[in-house]
């Protein structure tokens, strides 16, 4: 009989709960024991690890957060950490580990790998910044929930006649900026990917308010090297319209998922336990358009991120 353990790890993203729900259910009606590993490679190390039941994961599918709780986990990059997180596994009789994570995550699920345990990984972050996959589970709830926000704050922007620029996740990759920017009718969208254009951004809220234009929308994603404070500084002092900022932070990480997320987070986690009834280890699923797919672990993390810069040309002359 398998016994396979199942975890989070990283930053939380709408949808884990429903791929450990599909984890642990199919696991269970495969004839497996499914164990659940607390806050992620922390747990691991620690032994914090519990049988889990078709009632455990009842009651989640719809919940953001993750049920296992998650951690950024320092120590299991050190030597002993990873010792002990193979030390555990073993003591534990788990002969697979579902893991659901980022890029971080992920590359230690190789570490794993590399040291003999069986892993099937699922790609869980808002970040939507794995290259194998054309969908992070998480990223579509994560974009509505931005979506949301750039409407409240164009209300407002409007009535004050105002520039707003709206901080949003994505560290090294500027997907929710780009959708959000897209989607939300933004007038410019930052991101780390390209180099930006201050005089550019300038203009074009000069030429926006001498048509008429009330408000300006600009999407900045966090990791563009320039303060947003700085930013909307510079902007106000040389277009002279008023400039404020809004940094979204972790409210993009919360929240109901949304019917895409759910729909890839249970597909992705049924098919880890197929995988390992089939005996085929070490895979990062993902999705090729609507298909599931799953390649080599080593080999889907060196497939680089193409964030959806192409949609800045489109946004350039939508806006
Ligand atoms: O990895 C997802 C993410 O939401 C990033 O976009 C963001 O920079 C980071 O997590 C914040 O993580 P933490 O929870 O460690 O502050």
């Amino acid at each position: 009989m398998n016994r396979i353990g199942i975890l989070t790890s990283g930053g939380d993203a709408p949808g884990m709960n429903a791929a450990i729900r599909a984890a642990v259910r199919n696991g269970i009606a495969s004839g497996m024991k499914v164990f659940g590993i607390e806050r992620g490679y922390e747990g691991l190390i620690d032994g914090d690890i519990y049988e889990m039941d078709v009632k455990s994961v009842a009651d989640i599918i719809h919940r953001g957060g993750t049920m296992l709780q998650t951690a950024r986990s320092e120590r299991f990059m050190t030597k002993e950490g990873l010792d002990k997180a193979v030390m555990m596994t073993q003591s534990f009789g788990l002969d697979s580990l579902v893991i659901i994570g980022g890029n971080g995550s992920l590359t230690g699920a190789l570490t794993l790998a590399e040291r003999g345990i069986h892993v099937e990984c699922l790609p869980g972050t808002i970040d939507n910044d794995l290259g194998y996959t054309d969908r992070t589970i998480g990223f579509d709830t994560a974009v509505n929930t931005v979506l949301g926000a750039v409407s409240n704050i164009r209300d407002t922007s409007s009535s004050h006649e105002r520039t707003t620029i709206i901080e949003v996740m994505g560290r090294h990759c500027g997907d929710i900026a780009l959708y959000t920017g897209l989607a939300g009718g933004a007038e410019s969208v930052l991101v780390p990917e390209i180099p930006f254009d201050i005089n550019a951004i300038c203009v074009k809220i000069i030429q926006g308010r001498n048509r008429g234009k009330k408000h300006n929308i600009i999407i900045k994603a966090e990791g563009v090297e320039i303060d947003s404070f700085e930013l909307a500084k510079t902007i106000q002092e040389r277009t002279g319209v008023e400039s404020k900022v809004v940094v979204l932070g972790y409210l993009q990480r919360g929240g109901s998922p949304s019917a895409e997320d759910r729909l890839f987070a249970s597909r992705a986690g049924f098919k880890a336990v197929e995988l390992i009834k089939d005996g085929i280890y070490d895979r990062a699923i993902g999705l090729a358009g609507n298909e599931l797919v799953h390649y080599p672990l080593a080999d889907a993390l060196k497939i680089p991120t193409k964030a959806a810069t192409d949609y800045l040309d489109i946004i350039d002359v939508l806006s």
